[in-house]
């Protein structure tokens, strides 16, 4: 993970590190035109990940006083619709047919962390002091 995405908060710093490696096997199994139920296996997995990890992270905005936390709940909430939406898209047995739609799709969980960024910054500035 980059650096400037550290929080200083162990138990956040490694969900983040664990979310982005299963985004990893996600974007591996779509490439590799893994069978679909391979491939839905992991995109569940992503969805029950991210699903805890928002209401941890959540919490911790709430209880710091993070300023934006209403805009970071709307994305959390986006994010979560659309790996909802892959977990139904990829119940599909034709998946391999649809593996360039669904790569675009999923091309975005190689940033999954970067809409944390503000709240690195500021659990930084504000809470841990991390020198990155
Ligand atoms: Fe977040
Ligand atoms: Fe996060």
């Amino acid at each position: 993970m980059d650096p400037e995405y550290l929080t200083g908060i162990e138990e956040i710093d490694n969900q983040h590190r664990e979310i982005e490696e299963v985004a990893k096997a996600v974007i591996e199994a779509v490439e590799a035109r893994d069978k679909w139920h391979i491939v839905h296996y992991i995109v569940v997995r992503l969805y029950e990940l991210l699903r805890f990890h928002f209401t941890v992270e959540e919490a911790m905005m709430r209880i710091t006083g993070f300023p934006d936390l209403e805009e970071h709940k709307r994305v959390h909430k986006d994010m979560l619709q659309i790996v909802e939406r892959m977990k139904s898209a990829t119940l599909s047995p034709d998946l391999g047919e649809d593996s360039e739609i669904l790569k675009k799709q999923f091309s975005f969980l190689t940033h999954i962390v970067d809409h944390d960024k503000k709240l690195a910054d500021f659990m930084v500035e504000n809470v841990t002091h991390l020198k990155r």
